[in-house]
């Protein structure tokens, strides 16, 4: 495998562990601050930071694997047509990537609402609702078998 896609793929793979643990715990934050009656604090507000810089970092990556890298984009790229006919290949060349983007920009719009939200109860309502859509999106699109396509939790 040529080594630099090959770093790019160990770097993909890890930072899905980032974008998933900050997700998830910016959305478990808000619920415990609305049940408690918390204000937005500095703590909600770093966990969305990284949640939102590492899903425009995966970004950044997924398009160079995209365009750049990956032997099996490069193949759907080269004939897209054929490449629609081969669900593994499809997978990655739109479900994949194409749900994803949709996710990232699910989170940023998001965090702009949350930043725009006069009062803390609506800014924990507001994460609430954008991350938890766009972590279901995430979720799902991961290749963890679940659309036939499986690949491993850690890469090294
Ligand atoms: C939150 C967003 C994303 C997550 C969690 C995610 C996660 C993953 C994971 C776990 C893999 C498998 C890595 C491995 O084989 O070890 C992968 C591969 C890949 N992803 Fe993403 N990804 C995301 C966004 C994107 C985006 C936006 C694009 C394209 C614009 C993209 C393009 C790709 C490509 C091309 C591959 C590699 C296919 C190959 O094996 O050559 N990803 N992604």
């Amino acid at each position: 495998m040529n080594s630099l896609y090959n770093f790019t793929l160990i770097l993909h793979s890890w930072n899905r562990w980032i974008i998933l643990i900050a997700g998830l715990l910016a959305i478990i934050l808000a619920i415990f601050a609305l049940v408690n009656k918390q204000g937005y604090s500095k703590t909600n507000k770093i966990t969305s930071l990284v949640f939102i810089s590492s899903l425009h970092f995966q970004l950044v990556i997924g398009i160079l694997l995209y365009f750049v890298l990956s032997p099996i984009t490069l193949e759907a790229l080269s004939n897209f047509g054929a490449a629609m006919k081969n669900s593994d290949i499809r997978y990655w060349a739109v479900e994949h990537s194409f749900v994803n983007i949709i996710a990232i920009i699910v989170a940023q719009v998001g965090s702009i609402v949350v930043r725009r939200k006069s009062t803390d109860p609506k800014k924990h309502k507001a994460t609430l609702i954008w991350f938890g859509i766009s972590i279901v999106l995430i979720i799902a699109m991961i290749p963890m078998g679940m659309m036939g396509v499986s690949r491993p939790w850690f890469r090294f």
